[in-house]
């Protein structure tokens, strides 16, 4: 069974999950110092390791972005990354005061945002409006 818990990735667990999708592998150091800036994040654990991960940066409450979101390739096209999503989604829509959340991804994977709520805008930017949306 692979659980999706809401904590951000050791730096460890960062690299190696880059790096099983041949995404560049930043220095230890400077991976920790990012995922110290981490609003909120995902883990998909799967018998104590992790298999996918997801983050959102920004300020949390202006501006929230979607980044890292990154399935193991063997794992990938079970649902995970849409978990992953969905729980940076509830998150964010807890602290936003804009009700917007949003990322950039390469056109090929619009499908999978529009799947799961977001909508592209003419510059590629993806949003999806948070329930609730603008508090205040
Ligand atoms: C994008 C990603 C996180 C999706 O995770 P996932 O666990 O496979 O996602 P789900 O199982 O919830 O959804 C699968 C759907 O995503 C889409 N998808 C996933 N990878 C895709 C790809 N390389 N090209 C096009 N569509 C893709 C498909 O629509 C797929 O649906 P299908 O299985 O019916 O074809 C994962 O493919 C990944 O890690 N890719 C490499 C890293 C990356 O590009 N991350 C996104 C950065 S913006």
């Amino acid at each position: 069974m692979i659980e999706v818990v809401a904590r951000t990735p050791t730096a460890e667990e960062y690299r190696s999950i880059r790096e099983a999708v041949g995404w560049k592998v930043p220095r230890p150091d400077d991976c920790d110092r990012a995922l110290g800036s981490t609003i909120d994040a995902a883990v998909a654990e799967r018998g104590g390791e992790a298999v996918g991960m997801g983050r959102t940066v920004g300020d949390g409450v202006f501006y929230s972005f979607v980044v890292d979101l990154v399935v193991r390739p063997e794992h990938q096209g079970l649902g995970l990354g849409s978990r992953l999503l969905a729980v940076l989604v509830q998150a964010a829509a807890l602290r936003s005061t804009t009700g917007l959340l949003q990322l950039v991804a390469e056109g090929h994977l619009g499908r999978f945002y529009e799947r799961n709520g977001f909508s592209r805008d003419s510059f590629g930017l993806y949003s999806m409006r948070l329930r609730p949306a603008f508090a205040g």
